[in-house]
């Protein structure tokens, strides 16, 4: 088959590690892809947003499959106008992809099919959001409706910060994105990221991780896209995997075939469990980053096999096998992140850091002059696998201290839950 992959982040590089694992495989292209997915795939330029320059290519490349990693595209509804084309594409329709791209619209699924989530409010008025926030009281949860690159989300633990939060929603801070509200009950518990290849009717469990999305070792600082992440969660044991199933996710394909709008394509839940039991944050439509990262390097199967049996509608004849093991990825981010990230400084020492095992993906990299430099905020996932996630994680931090990249940092503390409970045995 040839392959062509969209993205590039090392979301796309842990795809395309995988995706040139498969012998189906007869050639992988990837734009823009980046350094690290060039060592698997002839790396094109193309211009994603006009979808018909993508069809273009994908007919003169005799493309078989397109597998799409970012939201943005499919909220665009990339796939639909690829498969207006005859081309096979894995990712959901742009009406499918309103799970991730529309918060109100998700909110409003799980009210209509009795979905357990926080409680909400949806508001295009200033005014009658800020009196539905004042009725309710801190702490509580503010949300831009739309993409916000993860940057949408207050957690208020006063009422001067949740009203701050809608006045800057409402004064355009996040441009359109903003335009409408969500506002809902703040929810206690842990974490997890939980994932589904779907096709359309069936909703195959696909992993779980936990990311770590605040910039600071402890949980501190402001939120990011994730600065780390490990699989599986141990809080998705086999009872709460069932129960999100039956709660959560197959209501949700149930809904959204209703709608017309059937899923198919990864379906990652972001789950609060609670005391009462898995609750929906948010759904994204397409692979967490870095929560790729560590699924990837567990599953045991061909990754094509499944992803064309997604496209094809068979995944009720398909099962997936994982490693018994943990996996676990530290980004290193350049000086600056989830601020303006410093580019261009050179990083060293790749090669000699993976020597034992670890696999680093590329994140944000680019080449300069022969030279491998940072070229964005998340810069490399510096990923292990081992018999416990204690073990994972003390491989991919002896493989980062082999790094030489001085302008880079990261957190030290990632996994620190599992490896508590693996020490404390609860
Ligand atoms: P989101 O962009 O929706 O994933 O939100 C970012 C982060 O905000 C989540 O990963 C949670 O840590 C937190 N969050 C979002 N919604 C809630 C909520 N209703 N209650 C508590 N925390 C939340
Ligand atoms: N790591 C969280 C995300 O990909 O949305």
């Amino acid at each position: 088959m040839n392959v062509l992959l969209l993205g590039s982040g090392g979301r796309e590089h842990a795809l395309a590690w995988k995706i040139a694992a498969s012998p189906l495989l007869t050639k992988l292209y990837a734009s823009p892809g980046n350094p690290g997915i060039g060592r698997f795939a002839e790396l094109v330029k193309l211009d994603i947003a006009d979808h018909s320059t993508v069809a273009a290519f994908c007919q003169e490349k005799k493309i078989d499959l397109v597998v799409v990693g970012p939201e943005g595209p499919l909220v665009a509804g990339i796939a639909d106008d690829l498969r207006a084309w005859g081309i096979r594409v894995f990712g959901p329709s742009r009406a499918a992809a309103r799970l991730e791209g529309s918060k109100g619209f998700t909110k409003d699924l799980c009210a209509k099919f009795n979905i357990p989530t926080a409680a909400y409010g949806r508001f295009a008025d200033l005014a009658a959001a800020k009196a539905y926030v004042e009725k309710t009281g801190a702490p509580i949860v503010i949300k831009a409706d739309g993409l916000a690159a993860g940057k949408g989300v207050t957690i208020a633990m006063t009422l001067e910060e949740a009203l701050a939060a809608l006045d800057a929603c409402f004064d355009g801070a996040f441009g359109a994105a903003g335009a409408e509200v969500v506002v809902e009950e703040y929810l206690t518990g842990e974490e997890a990221s939980f994932f589904c290849l779907c096709d359309g009717a069936t909703a195959l469990p696909f992993g779980t991780a936990q990311d770590h999305k605040r910039v600071g070792d402890g949980d501190t600082g402001p939120n990011t896209g994730g600065m780390g992440a490990y699989s599986p969660a141990p809080v998705m044991t086999p009872d709460m995997t069932e129960r999100t199933m039956r709660e959560i996710v197959e209501p949700t394909m149930r809904g959204m075939a209703n709608l017309g709008a059937p899923f198919a394509g990864i379906l990652f839940a972001g789950l609060m469990i609670t005391d009462q039991g898995p609750k929906l944050i948010e759904y994204n439509t397409r692979f967490g980053d870095p929560e790729c990262q560590v699924l990837m390097m567990r599953l045991k199967d061909d990754l094509l096999v499944l992803l064309n049996a997604a496209v094809d509608g068979q995944l009720a004849h398909m099962s997936v096998r994982w490693s018994d093991g943990a996996a676990l990825t530290v980004v290193m981010a350049a000086r600056g992140y989830p601020g303006t990230p410093e580019k261009g400084s050179v990083i060293r020492g790749l090669d000699e850091a993976a020597s034992d095992g670890a696999e680093i993906f590329h994140a944000g990299t680019a080449i300069n002059g022969g030279a491998l430099v940072a070229n964005g905020g998340r810069v490399l996932n510096v990923t292990a696998t081992g018999t416990t996630v204690g073990e994972a994680q003390k491989k991919a931090y002896v493989a980062i201290d082999r790094i030489d990249w001085p302008q880079g940092f990261f957190r030290h503390d990632i996994g620190w839950r599992a490896v508590e409970r693996e020490q404390t045995g609860k």
